[in-house]
């Protein structure tokens, strides 16, 4: 992929790019958790968006992205929402403008391997890629949870979702091997090593429903939870966020949470738990009951969190009547997207080929299955000289 987009650049700009390597992400556990300032379980992995770009002297950026055969421009001096995968580069270029950062113009060929809408966060590398090559390019001297921040108000305020800081942490974080439990209050973290790298796969299944409700459902998920801290802050005086709740005190105010409140803030307080105690059991190698914690987590994103979709229930359903699975549910948004899935390494084969032929034989289509391996974070992976330097 990088050979190809080295070659499209030099064609359509003729010039020395800097190559900018930005990975997709999954998450173990923790789902919706994060703009809650709760806990996530991250990790990059090897499905990725890679950047070819270099500075042009003017106050033009120009992209040109293979995946969709396109070339946009905007002017750095009129940047405003609008379009489809430029838009998250206009609104990485905003944010940093925002800082007070100096941006300069540049050339930029993208393309990728990160499905689009199946919830690996195609879209946190994306704007991840971009702010790695410009903060090299340009010297910003940014660090990595600086970097994450863009990335996130540009979400918010570009294609307006108004995300938590989960992708864009792990797209900038990633650690080849590792897990990463992010406190996403303190924004303190931990890695640790995913032991089972050998024995389990990570597996991805793709329901190839796109999600196209998440974005407006996910703020209204949000709004939701906002409301619930709103509502038990009558009784929990000092509460901020539902990080500052347990799922026993949801349990408790029940009579005074309207029916949706109530079920939202009790699928988070008990996800941010799980995520705990899925630590726990990684650390002690107790696979099966990490496994057991993310049939949990689908079940609570299905019934009260609802964001899953009927045929993400069928791939989680699926996985957990097979014993070589140690653990399945939706992950990411939701309404779409992927199942990820902890399937024993001698047994992928055959379970791809189950799970494919019994979603096609229910839903008459073939559903993309990828096994991934965790890797580092976005990086710059061949520098150019940097002008000035
Ligand atoms: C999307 C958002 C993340 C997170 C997940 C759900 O991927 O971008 O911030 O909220 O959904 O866990």
């Amino acid at each position: 992929m990088i050979a190809q987009v080295k070659e499209q650049f030099h064609r359509l700009f003729g010039s020395e790019p800097l190559i900018v390597t930005s990975p997709g992400r999954i998450n173990l556990i923790g789902e919706h958790t994060d703009y809650n300032e709760g806990f996530v379980l991250p990790a990059a992995i090897d499905k990725k968006i890679v950047y070819a770009l270099a500075l042009n002297g003017t106050d033009q950026c120009n992209s040109c992205a293979l995946f969709s055969n396109e070339t946009v421009s905007f002017s750095l001096h009129d940047i405003r929402p609008g379009g489809g995968w430029i838009n998250y580069l206009k609104g990485v270029v905003y944010q940093l403008q925002q800082r007070g950062l100096t941006v300069r113009g540049f050339d930029c060929v993208i393309h990728g391997d990160i499905p689009i809408g199946a919830g690996m966060s195609s879209s946190a590398a994306v704007e991840g890629g971009l702010v790695v090559a410009l903060d090299h390019l340009l010297g910003f001297g940014l660090n990595r949870m600086d970097m994450a921040k863009t990335g996130q108000l540009a979400e918010h305020t570009f294609p307006g979702v108004k995300c938590g800081i989960m992708d864009q942490f792990a797209n900038l974080h990633g650690r080849r091997d590792s897990v990463m439990l992010l406190d996403c209050r303190s924004l303190e973290y931990r890695y640790f090593p995913f032991e089972f790298s050998r024995e389990y796969k990570i597996v991805l299944v793709n329901s190839m429903v796109h999600h196209s409700l998440a974005s407006s459902e996910y703020n209204v998920r949000r709004a939701q939870c906002e409301e619930g801290v709103k509502l038990l802050s009558a009784f929990l005086p000092g509460i901020s966020s539902l990080r500052d709740v347990t799922a026993a005190q949801v349990r408790q105010y029940r009579d005074h949470l309207p029916g949706k409140i109530y079920d939202r803030c009790l699928y988070v307080t008990e996800e941010n738990e799980r995520v705990l105690r899925a630590c726990e059991h990684l650390q002690r190698n107790e696979l099966q009951q990490a496994g057991e914690l993310m049939y949990a987590s689908h079940d609570g994103l299905s019934r009260l969190y609802e964001v899953s979709c009927p045929e993400l229930d069928f791939l989680a359903g699926f996985a957990r009547q097979r014993t070589e699975v140690a653990g399945s549910r939706m992950m990411g948004g939701g309404f779409g997207g992927c199942t990820i899935n902890l399937v024993k390494t001698d047994a992928v084969p055959s379970f791809t080929a189950l799970v494919q032929s019994a979603y096609l034989e229910r839903y008459g289509k073939t559903p993309e299955v990828y096994v991934t391996s965790i890797v580092d974070g976005a990086r710059v992976e061949e520098g150019i000289a940097v002008a000035g330097a």
